[in-house]
């Protein structure tokens, strides 16, 4: 069997036994939150950019903005850096942009900006530090030069981080956020009119670009894989030429990464399935613009996107045209997934599991299903009340019950089976329609909770799907948040004094 289905099968969670992992949460150990290069020179970002860009102006074409540190330091902000500061006695800790599995933040970001813009030489390597809203300076690139105004980014990720928590289920978890990532890089774009474009590198030619191949300069438990490179441009290039980096590998430098934790968990078969990608390149198709109807600024809906603990069940009315701007603002060219909607309180559809059909795969599901559409591209499966058994399927989490609806994404795996990168592009989707979703679901005055934790074969069997070519890959929910009165809630970046 192929490593991704191996790896899938093997990290499944049943009602009585759950994928292997410690079975706690080993809190003396947990990671820190935060990859930094102590040795680096620190370029402090301003925090003062404005945007009075509305919610609904925000994914469609625009003037773009003059790339400069100020704009790339919003860009950084608005994609990845700190959204607010949680409170509770005297603990406190940080939410950022883009969700993250359990907080947890395994995706860093390094960036490649032409010397011209920070007033250097040469085009130059940084690490982008969201607790300190700075650009760690790692090396100067003799004689590249990069296309027009534009800067490269590459994501990567600590998959220990989630290691940790998650024990073998983390791969998972990491190409999920970073799904998240890359769709918050993507926002932040669109927030100055950019273009954002992945390169054809694979991810070992990324890790080279930005010398994370440096074993030595990380803890051996902790390495970095790059996983995406892309090119962020100010005006839309005609073509993206990846070859001029493909050979560009960064020689020795000095600086260091910390060490995030101090004990380790090992989990072979992650470290074999995070391997089975290397030579490969995660491809990206671009997600369609769709109409969004809320005029709240769009900086305002970026920072207060937050994963509700709890749904007010009685509140958790949403509409049919509501249901529906979420489900067509996660449009994408050639998509793999589709949609199980377990609908709990939408006015104009009575409760039930509906699909929602996004890809043009044959999805074979039980034969007495109804299959009547009762929207476009939205059929009713079965009616009836099915909150319990989304709370089932989503490891016994109240939040998919008490929600105006939970979903699960289903993804075609045929190719996953010969070719490892196709899985982790499912993942990766599901983890940029998660956070798309988010967003919007903000945008509308609700919230919304990404599941990773699901018993897969539980909810395949109830669907009869043919399995492993069709496979769960996330669970989400969305409804009224309850909020928790003994929890404060305050801005971000309160420690910086600028
Ligand atoms: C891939 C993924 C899986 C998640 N799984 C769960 C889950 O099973 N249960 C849950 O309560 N929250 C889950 N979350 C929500 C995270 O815990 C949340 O994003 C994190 O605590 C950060 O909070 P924020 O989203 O408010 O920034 C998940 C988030 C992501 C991105």
């Amino acid at each position: 069997m192929n490593i991704a289905c191996n790896y899938h099968e093997r990290t499944k969670h049943y009602y009585n036994r759950y994928a292997k992992s410690l079975g706690y949460l080993d809190w003396a150990h947990k990671p820190h939150p935060y990859r930094s290069y102590e040795d680096a020179p620190r370029l402090f970002l301003p925090l003062d950019g404005e945007f009075s860009l509305r919610y609904n102006e925000l994914f469609a074409n625009k003037e773009p903005n003059v790339m400069d540190v100020r704009s790339i330091g919003s860009f950084f902000r608005y994609a990845l850096g700190l959204a607010a500061v949680k409170k509770f006695g005297s603990e406190s800790w940080e939410l950022r942009v883009n969700a993250s599995s359990g907080n947890l933040h395994p995706s860093e970001a390094y960036c490649i900006v032409p010397g011209s813009i920070v007033s250097k030489e040469d085009a130059t390597l940084f690490h982008y530090h969201s607790y300190l809203h700075a650009l760690e300076e790692l090396y100067a690139y003799e004689a590249l030069s990069l296309p027009g105004e534009s800067f490269v980014v590459v994501l990567s990720s600590i998959i220990y981080k989630e290691m940790w928590k998650y024990g073998e289920r983390c791969y998972r978890y990491c190409a999920l956020d970073f799904g998240h990532a890359y769709r918050a890089l993507e926002v932040a774009a669109n927030l100055h009119g950019w273009h954002l474009q992945a390169l054809d590198l694979s991810e070992q030619e990324c890790g080279h670009l930005v010398g994370l191949d440096q074993k030595e300069r990380f803890e051996q438990a902790e390495l970095e894989g790059a996983d995406i490179a892309v090119l962020v441009s100010r005006h839309m290039p005609k073509n993206v030429k990846s070859d001029i980096l493909r050979n560009v590998k960064v020689e020795t430098f000095q600086a260091f990464a910390n060490r995030l934790c101090s004990y380790y968990q090992k989990y072979e078969i992650v470290e074999q399935m995070d391997a089975s990608t290397k030579a490969s390149v995660v491809s990206v198709t671009q997600m369609q613009q769709s109409q969004k109807s809320s005029e709240a600024k769009a900086t305002d809906v970026i920072l207060r996107r937050r994963s509700a603990q709890a749904f007010d069940m009685e509140n958790s009315k949403m509409a049919l045209d509501e249901l529906m701007e979420l489900l067509n603002g996660v449009q994408m060219e050639n998509p793999q997934i589709d949609f199980i909607l377990y609908i709990h309180n939408v006015s104009g559809l009575l409760p039930g599991v509906y699909l929602y059909k996004r890809s043009s795969m044959t999805l074979r599901l039980k034969e007495e299903f109804l299959y009547d559409e009762v929207a476009s591209g939205l059929f009713v499966l079965a009616l009836g009340d099915v909150r319990v058994l989304a709370k089932n399927f989503s490891c016994m989490q109240d939040i998919a019950a008490d929600s105006a609806f939970a979903l699960s994404m289903i993804a075609g795996c045929e190719d996953a089976l010969s070719e490892p990168v196709r899985y982790k592009e499912r993942l990766f989707e599901a983890g940029r329609i998660g956070q798309q979703l988010y967003l919007d679901a903000t945008s509308l005055g609700y919230s919304a909770t990404g599941i990773g934790c699901f018993y897969d074969d539980a909810i395949h069997n109830f669907l009869g799907l043919e399995l492993p070519s069709r496979q769960v890959v996330y669970n989400f929910t969305v409804g009224k948040a309850l909020r928790d009165a003994r929890l404060q809630t305050l801005p971000p970046y309160g420690h910086l004094k600028r």
